[in-house]
């Protein structure tokens, strides 16, 4: 089988469970890649998508085509445009996403961009652009979506950042660096949710709560991956112990555990779905 081959993918195409039953979630970068698989994971454990996405309509009434013919026309997905760089953008969805769905109590931070190139041959825009969207994109979709899940007393907030961001990479200075913030971000996140609910006297014993964790996922066959050369995916490999790269169902499946109301006592913290790599 071929390292990127399309065949391995185990897409779920049904429900499977239902302990996401009742909740929503919002995704960004839901429509592609390691984004479109985690919607899929969620809505096969019952839960109703709201899946965000930068540019490419076509693509994304597509995405949602196939999502109502694989798990049929009960599943509750909705569409969302935005630039997750622009707070402005991150507020309307969270909007948009209430006032469709009437509640949010999942938000997968997904959306991710690279530009990889030698440090001496990154422009300061090459720098800027992607900690704008890997970091900041972040931190602006969970400023309005935590203020929610406080006031509900409830929510589920899960960054998706990168192995990477754990221990660097050649040709890619500005990613790890916006993939290492997100994991200070969410230790931050989850401090202060956990703050806030005691001090308002509403931490229960046996709740739901709000938590806040990071998936790192290593390297994972999707169309990011492909733009990296030959020769260089070859020499990574080498280095990857389970000997192929990663399925997004595979970082999907990580998330929905985290998403779990039975998953409520852990926080803070970094989970590596990555093959083995940098043990
Ligand atoms: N790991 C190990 N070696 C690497 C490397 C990497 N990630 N990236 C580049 N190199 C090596 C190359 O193999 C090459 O070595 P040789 O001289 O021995 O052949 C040397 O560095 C220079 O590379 P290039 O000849 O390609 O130089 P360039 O200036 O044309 O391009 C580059 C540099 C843009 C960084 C290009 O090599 C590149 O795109 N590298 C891949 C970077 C990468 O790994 N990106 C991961 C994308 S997937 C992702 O980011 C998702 C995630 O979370 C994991």
């Amino acid at each position: 089988m071929d390292a990127l081959d399309p065949k391995s993918d185990q897409r779920p195409t049904a429900m499977v469970g239902d302990k996401l039953s009742g909740r929503v979630a919002l995704v960004t970068g839901g429509i592609r890649g390691i984004g479109a698989a985690i919607c899929r994971s969620l809505v096969s454990q019952g839960a109703s998508v709201a899946a965000g996405y930068s540019a490419n309509r076509d693509r994304a009434e597509q995405f949602l085509k196939e999502l109502e013919s694989d798990f049929g026309a009960d599943v509750h997905a909705t569409l969302h445009q935005g630039n997750v760089s622009k707070p402005e953008d991150c507020r309307r969805v969270v909007g948009e996403v209430l006032e469709q769905h009437g509640r949010l109590d999942i938000l997968v931070n997904n959306a991710g961009i690279t530009i990889d190139k030698m440090t001496a041959k990154m422009s300061v825009e090459d720098w800027d652009t992607v900690l704008a969207v890997n970091l900041s994109g972040s931190f602006y979709m969970a400023q309005p979506a935590l203020e929610h899940m406080v006031e509900r007393g409830t929510g589920r907030i899960i960054f998706v950042s990168s192995v990477i961001g754990e221990h660097g990479n050649v040709g890619q200075a500005n990613y790890a660096a916006s993939k290492a913030g997100m994991i200070g971000l969410t230790k931050a996140l989850a401090k202060e949710a956990a703050f806030i609910l005691k001090r308002a006297d509403r931490m229960e014993d046996d709740g739901v709560g709000i938590t806040v964790n990071t998936v790192t996922p290593g390297f994972v066959a999707t169309e990011m991956l492909e733009h990296v050369p030959q020769k260089v995916q070859d020499r990574i490999l080498t280095q990857i112990p389970m000997g192929r790269f990663c399925r997004p169902e595979e970082v999907a499946r990580v998330v929905h555990f985290l998403a779990a109301d039975a998953s409520a006592y852990i926080t803070g913290q970094v989970w590596g779905v990555n093959g083995g790599l940098e043990m």
